[in-house]
């Protein structure tokens, strides 16, 4: 047996005077170790896939500022819905590009029932019912100027608005939505969703409150998505936070929660990381982060650049977002991540 005596000469040092036996590094020398002491996981439970849709059959329109996005027809979302129900994804939140003569000032055809949203829906819940579906009731999509909301002599109007995007509501859920998550960030229009939802006996939908939606640069690539990149002048300063502030990031999530919301979100994401932390921490509500197009777009360009590890760039971004407090992020990765939690 080879036995171990600790010895300590007479007047020598302590073998720790530098760290005072103060060894954070003890618990990180191994994978094992630090397996035993991750305080936070990334699960495929925490992903929500944000997905484009178009008219038309065997459509798959790339997206050029979006590596490996693509604009898909219902029947082929319908098969990218089937993919990630078997990848265990819990929801996909829709976003359409609608044809330009179907876009006018008041985004009148968001009101069709079978617009491509709503029949994208309804394809979606028929063929993979246990997939939760999420759909945005701004205007941006549907309107001439590519403003989320209804443009009066150059004012985006607030009240008539929220009436068109509750309207919006009502009619998504009839066609099967599941959450309704409304992105435009006009006062007032989480109550007024929920009463008309309420209303119609849409008790059991629920409200994703874009709480704190940020007037940002980070945006662009989804504009591209939804071609609204070229219609849109002016910016949104109106009616999204300055993204100077943080305040009054809290006071917007407040209210929201006392008008109904469900659940909030915080978008973009990862220049967001305080506002995800304080609104967890004062609110402790269900709690999510869209990581942005232009976010996704930063790590794939520098990814497919060389620059970063690109696999390894998205997990740690999307670690970093339960970090702050997340439940779940949309994310344009949600299938990519999905694939690689899974092998
Ligand atoms: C607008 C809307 C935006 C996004 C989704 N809906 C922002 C905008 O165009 O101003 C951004 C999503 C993304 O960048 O991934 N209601």
């Amino acid at each position: 047996m080879n036995k171990f005596t600790p010895t300590k000469p007479a007047g020598a040092r302590s073998v720790d005077d530098i760290t005072g036996s103060r060894r954070l590094r003890r618990m990180r020398k191994a994978d094992w170790s630090r397996r035993l002491v991750q305080e936070n996981r990334l699960t495929v439970d925490d992903l929500i896939w944000p997905i484009f849709v178009v008219d038309g059959r065997q459509v798959r329109e790339p997206i050029a500022a979006m590596p490996g996005v693509f604009r898909l027809s219902i029947d082929l979302a319908v098969k990218e819905a089937e993919r990630a129900a078997k990848l265990g994804i819990p929801a996909l939140a829709t976003f359409p590009n609608v044809d330009i003569s179907l876009r006018d000032q008041t985004g009148s055809h968001i009101l069709d029932p079978d617009n491509v949203i709503n029949r994208a829906t309804r394809a979606i819940k028929d063929a993979v019912p246990g997939i939760g579906i999420i759909t945005d009731a701004a205007l941006d999509p549907f309107t001439s100027h590519g403003h989320d909301g209804i443009l009066r002599d150059g004012i985006v109007v607030n009240d008539e608005t929220v009436e068109q995007v509750a309207a919006a509501a009502v009619i998504q859920a009839a066609a099967g939505a599941d959450i309704i998550a409304p992105s435009d960030m006009m006062d007032g229009r989480i109550g007024a969703i929920r009463d008309a939802l309420d209303a119609n006996g849409f008790q059991d939908v629920a409200i994703m409150s874009y709480a704190t939606k940020f007037a940002s640069a980070f945006y662009g690539p989804y504009r591209e998505a939804v071609g609204t990149a070229g219609l849109l002048k002016g910016d949104k300063k109106t009616y999204y936070i300055d993204h100077a502030n943080s305040d009054e990031a809290v006071r917007e999530a407040e209210q929201d929660i006392a008008e109904g919301a469900d659940m909030l979100m915080v978008k973009p994401g990862m220049p967001y990381l305080d506002i995800i932390r304080r609104l967890k921490d004062e609110f402790q509500m269900p709690t999510f982060a869209y990581q942005v197009s232009g976010e996704y777009s930063m790590i794939k360009a520098a990814g497919a650049n060389g620059w970063i590890d690109g696999e390894k760039a998205m997990l740690e971004s999307l670690l970093a977002f339960k970090r702050a407090g997340c439940d779940g992020i949309l994310t344009y990765f949600a299938p990519e991540v999905a694939e690689l939690l899974k092998g």
